[in-house]
This record gives structure tokens, sequence and C-alpha cells, in this order.
């Protein structure tokens, strides 16, 4: 089965033919992220603009690697989102599941970064029960996967999301001004000698839960970087190991905890190599197979879309397809 996904939850305009889930015939993203950074943050109203005019180049395109009349469904972002991007993808997939008598497949966009895995592995070596963390720019979450469809939500931040602190950070430490994650990550790497390690609090570290909480730690960089003259690798090293102990040890409690079978990691977040090798060592520890996403598919990206929509198929009736409208709220467990 052929699904062409599209997705437009933030400033990315995406869309992908992915086959039984797994295999992509075509990818293509285009962005708007240029048009943010002189802002130091989305400009809905630019990001849906630009989505409007990038949607049909978009689709041209895939549509020369993948005819049409190839496609079997269409799957596209419902939520969570800017109201006016969503409603771009939206608008586009209902005109071609209606223009080509194909089945639409709202998906959460949430949801779509778990599949990043299925299309980076083969899906049958992940088993049920996994746990996964989805760690983006808007999101931290802990997800009891026990099925496709059969999710148990088990925590999450409390305030920021982690990608939102690596962000602040960033910009706190004059590193960049929007999405300054990778590259505070690559200059964390940089610092050899660290005269600051372990002066960042890890919150919610030794809390019996699968909570996370960000906005504090960001307050204490913020103290910390106006308190002395620290080479500015050495604070982005320990806010990044800050925020990894607390990703690590929090997904391997909850891994031990619920005895899962696998390990997925999602989100833009989890493109960074510190969470990646760290957890990928503790993992290890505990016999866990962990499932790390191609980096090329960490972040926004429709492949995952058509992936999530493979393995969630439901087919609408025409009443409810009238009904598919954009949720920017949409939560993990709606
Ligand atoms: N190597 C990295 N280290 C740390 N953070 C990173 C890295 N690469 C990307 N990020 C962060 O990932 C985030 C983007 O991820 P993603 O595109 O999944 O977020 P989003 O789609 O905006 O949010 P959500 O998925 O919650 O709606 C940004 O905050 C970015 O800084
Ligand atoms: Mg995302």
């Amino acid at each position: 089965m052929k699904i062409l996904g599209i997705e437009t939850s933030c400033d990315e305009t995406a869309a992908s033919v992915v086959e039984n889930g797994t295999t992509e015939l075509a990818f293509v993203v285009a962005s708007s992220k240029d048009f943010h950074e002189k802002t130091g943050g989305v400009v809905p109203e630019i990001a849906a603009r630009k989505q409007v005019d990038f949607m049909i180049p978009v689709l041209d395109q895939v549509f020369k690697e993948v005819p049409k009349e190839e496609i079997d469904a269409i799957a596209v972002t419902q939520g969570p989102g800017l109201i006016g991007s969503l409603i771009v993808g939206i608008e586009a997939a209902k005109a071609l599941a209606l223009a080509l008598d194909k089945p639409l497949v709202p998906i959460n966009h949430l949801i779509a970064h778990f599949y990043a895995n299925f299309i980076s592995h083969n899906p049958a070596d992940i088993k049920f029960p996994a746990l996964v963390l989805v760690v983006s720019g808007g999101h931290t979450d802990l997800v009891l996967m026990h099925d496709h469809g059969d999710l148990q939500y088990l925590g999450g931040t409390l305030d920021d999301a982690a990608g939102e602190a690596f962000d602040k950070t960033a910009r706190i430490l004059d590193i960049a001004s929007y999405l300054g994650g990778p590259q505070l990550s690559k200059l964390a790497a940089t610092c050899k000698q660290n005269s600051v390690a372990g002066s960042l609090p890890r919150p919610l570290l030794n809390k019996d839960n699968y909570d996370f909480s960000f906005s504090g730690l960001k307050t204490a960089v913020k103290r910390l970087w106006a308190q002395n003259d620290f080479p500015v690798e050495e604070v982005a090293c320990e806010f990044e190991t800050a925020v990894v102990d607390v990703l690590v040890e929090k997904t391997i409690k909850a891994a031990s905890d619920f005895s899962v079978q696998s390990i997925l990691l999602g989100g833009g977040v989890s493109a960074n190599t510190q969470l990646r090798s760290r957890l990928q060592l503790r993992a290890k520890e505990l016999e866990i197979p962990l499932f790390l996403p191609e980096l090329r598919l960490c972040g926004d990206n429709a492949s995952t879309v058509a992936s999530a929509a493979f393995y969630n198929f439901t087919p609408l009736s025409l009443e409810d397809f009238k009904r598919i409208s954009p949720n920017p709220s949409l939560s993990i467990t709606d």
C-alpha cells in the first residue's frame, strides 16, 4: 500500500510516499526557517503563507517520483501545531483525496514522530510493549506503546519542552537566535574539561514519576552565565549534560518499571549525539534494544506521517471526512 503523507504543523511543508509503512518512495521537505531567523521565532502567518507557496511545488516533485495514480491513501497531520499551517496541509490533503477518490487518514504529529523508527529499522524487530520518548521543540513525553494504536501516556514536561530549553539556552548564551539546539550541542562537544560540571540542577531526576521540567534549568543557566566569565562551551556542555541526565534516567526508569521489550526515540532532539550515545549505553546495560531514528527523520517530515497512517489505518465515512479539521492542541492520547 502506497500512502502519500503531508506535513505542515510548523515551518516545514513536507510530502512523502511510503510503501507498507516502511519503504520511502519519495521524500520532499521545504522549510521557511530562513524567514524566521530574523525574528528569532516562528511567525505563524509567514509560516502559513510560505506553505501556501510551497505546497504545489512540493507535491509536484513527489508526483514526479510516484505518479499520483499509484497512491492508495492520503495521510495528513491534524495537530498539534500552528493553526494556519495545519489548515494549509489539511485542505490540500482533502482536495487531493476528493480528486483522486482515495481515503484520507488524519495523523497526530507526535505519534508520527514514533514512526521514524519503523522506517529507519526493520519493523519486525520492534517488539511490544515499547517505551517511546518523544523529545521535540514543543513536547517531551514518555509513552508506553502496547501496540499500534494502543498507547499509554506515562508522563511529560510540566513546562518547557527539551527542544525549547535548548533553543532558549542557545539564545541566552548568544549561540543562535532561532532553533539553536544543534549549534549549542556542537559547541558543547568541543568542551574537554568543564569547570562548571555539576553546577546546574537536574530537575525532577529523583522524583518517583515520569515527568520532566526544564524551565528552571534555563533560569539557572542565566544565573550561572551572569555570575562569572565561564567559557561558553563549558556552560553549554553542562546544560546539555543536565538535560540528557534527566532524559536518560527517566527513560531507563520507565523502561525497567514496565519491563518493555524496546525503547524508541523520536522528535527533533533525538538527533542529539549525547542523548543517543548515553541512552544506547544504558539500554545495553538493561539488555533492551534501543531504536534511534535516522538523523534525517528526527525532525518534521511527511514520511513519518505516511508510516503512522499505514499502521493506524481507519477508513473514514464521508461524514467523518467532512468533519476533519485542524486541532492545534491535539495531545498524544487524544
Ligand atoms: N542535535 C540537537 N540537539 C539538541 N536539540 C536539537 C538537535 N537537533 C534538533 N534539536 C531541536 O529539536 C527541535 C525541533 O524538533 P521538531 O521539529 O520535532 O520540533 P517541533 O515539530 O517544532 O515540535 P513538536 O514536534 O513538539 O510539535 C528544536 O527545538 C531544535 O533545536
Ligand atoms: Mg515535530
